[in-house]
């Protein structure tokens, strides 16, 4: 597919992304960079509510972009960058904020989440609950509209914030006049739930995740640990109810899975065998991403100078859509 729609998303610094992350949330803009002009940015304010570390903010925020970049975005279509370098942002925030309804936030799945989690521990229902969070819409809103964008790939959690980036939208051209696009969420093909090493949701608050570009040995670690159940080598064995199989899936090609798929069936192949599969496969398919990871790691500067690029890339289209909001907001 190519067509002349923009893609926007951004990736918040949270530190290295689990498999589960990733093919429910980055794969997807990864994949629409490939053909499309692409704003992709690290939005490292949007850490700013949680994290009051500098140095982590910063450290994260590199990996984020090394992250992106060693798994394949595409670079010519795509202005990568530091969500703070545009100055663009603080200003369409602080004119947003005049149209957005405070009722629009009290919904917002993650304030609400608070708020239940206060009320059930009977303390006050906003307590730990500072601005940025409550107001962590409306700079997402910013994000997606200051670059005209019409498709924002998203993991299904911020499915709710792209939303409001419309209803936001709305609210400001329904007072001054059409002025922005109206964006699509696009949530990726679902792969389903992808299970943990104990079967679980894999989710960092489980410890059950495997991270993506880890080195080999903890690779090799965390696919040891898969549970399953207690069937002999010898006995036939559900693919469709293994963690295995089901990880192996979302590595291998058809015919790959196909042969695997037998050998649980036909009996044969111990789970410790099944899980050395495993761990060669993703190791053999994330062996060129990790290598690629850990140079830029070690060269911190790359990342800086595509950093730089896309920022002055990102800024031309930012300063056109903010002039013609002070324009229709203040008539200057
Ligand atoms: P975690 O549960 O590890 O904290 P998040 O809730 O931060 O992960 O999820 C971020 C994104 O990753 C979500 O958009 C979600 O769609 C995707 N995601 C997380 N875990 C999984 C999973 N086990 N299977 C599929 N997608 C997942
Ligand atoms: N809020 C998103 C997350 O937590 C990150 C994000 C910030 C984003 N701004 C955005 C995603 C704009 C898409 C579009 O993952």
């Amino acid at each position: 597919m190519s067509d002349d729609k923009i893609v926007l998303t951004g990736i918040k610094p949270t530190g290295m992304p689990h498999i589960g992350n990733y093919l429910g949330a980055f794969k997807n803009s990864i994949d629409l960079s490939q053909n499309h002009k692409t704003f992709m940015f690290i939005a490292d304010l949007h850490a700013l509510n949680a994290v009051h570390d500098a140095k982590v903010v910063k450290q994260h925020s590199y990996e984020a972009a090394a992250f992106m970049i060693a798994m394949g975005v595409n670079l010519e279509n795509t202005a990568l960058f530091r969500q703070s370098d545009i100055n663009e942002i603080y200003q369409l925030t602080e004119f947003l904020m005049n149209v957005t309804p405070k009722g629009l936030m009290n919904r917002a799945h993650s304030y609400k989440a608070m708020v239940e989690k206060n009320t059930a521990a009977n303390i006050d229902i906003d307590s730990g609950v500072n601005m940025g969070l409550y107001t962590y819409p409306i700079l997402m809103a910013a994000d997606i509209l200051l670059y005209n964008s019409d498709i924002v790939p998203v993991g299904k959690d911020q499915k709710q914030h792209v939303e409001f980036a419309r209803d936001i939208a709305g609210y400001f051209n329904n007072i001054y006049g059409d002025t922005f696009k109206l964006p699509e969420p696009v949530i990726g093909e679902d792969c389903g739930l992808i299970p943990g090493l104990d079967g679980r949701k894999m989710s960092k608050s489980y410890d059950n995740t495997i991270p993506l570009l880890c080195p080999t040995s903890e690779l090799k670690k965390k696919v040891m640990r898969i549970i399953t159940d207690s069937k002999t080598p010898e006995e036939s064995k559900n693919p469709d109810e293994s963690t295995i199989f089901h990880i192996y899936k979302l590595f291998a090609n058809a015919t790959e899975t196909a042969a695997l798929r037998k050998r649980f069936l036909d009996g044969g192949m111990g789970y410790g065998e099944a899980k050395t599969i495993l761990f060669e496969k993703i190791d053999s398919v994330l062996s060129e991403p990790r290598a690629k990871y850990e140079h830029l790691m070690a060269n911190t500067k790359e990342i800086d100078d595509i950093l730089f690029e896309g920022a002055e890339r990102a800024r031309k289209v930012a300063s056109k859509t903010l002039a013609k909001v002070k324009k229709k907001m203040l008539g200057l």
